[in-house]
């Protein structure tokens, strides 16, 4: 069992934290949006998404998956961060990824005196860092 953060909880990190608390892990899920963390701390998926309701229902039952605001609480708990968020485009016509950024600076900080893994969506490939 290993404690996982998933930070963004749309349809990449919603999906992604009730599986892997399906599978047995303790997730914490974060997300600047409060609707969304509303939603799924309530069990329910923030959109249609075939087969999440019931899981994202038994993951917050189980006590294996809660969401949050709270991204620094999330990480001081966790080994591990998947870092879903959302993209956008830069001013040069290029994927803006200052977002992303931000949230990788907060785990640097955290985690500047250990070692700590984490995977980011939008770039579809595994970063694994020691600060
Ligand atoms: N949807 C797909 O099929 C797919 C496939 C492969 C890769 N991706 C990539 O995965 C990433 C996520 O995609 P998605 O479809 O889940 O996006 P999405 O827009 O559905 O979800 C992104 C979530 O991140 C949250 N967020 C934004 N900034 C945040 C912050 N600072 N802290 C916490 N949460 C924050 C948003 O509120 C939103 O809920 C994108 O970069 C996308 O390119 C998506």
């Amino acid at each position: 069992m290993t404690t996982v953060a998933v930070v963004g909880l749309g349809r990449i990190g919603s999906v992604t934290a009730g599986c892997l608390a399906e599978l047995g892990h303790r997730v914490w899920g974060v997300d600047v949006d409060a609707g969304k963390v509303a939603s799924i701390s309530a069990g329910r998926a923030p959109f249609l998404e075939d087969r999440l309701q019931p899981i994202l229902q038994r993951a917050v039952a189980s006590g294996r998956l809660t969401a949050t605001g709270d991204l620094r609480g999330a990480l001081a708990e966790s080994s591990i961060a998947m870092v879903c968020l959302n993209t956008g485009s830069s001013d040069e016509g290029g994927t803006d990824i200052s977002g992303l950024l931000e949230v990788v600076d907060q785990i640097a900080e955290l985690y500047r005196a250990g070692e700590f893994s984490w995977f980011a969506a939008p770039c579809r490939r595994e970063h694994t860092t020691a600060f």
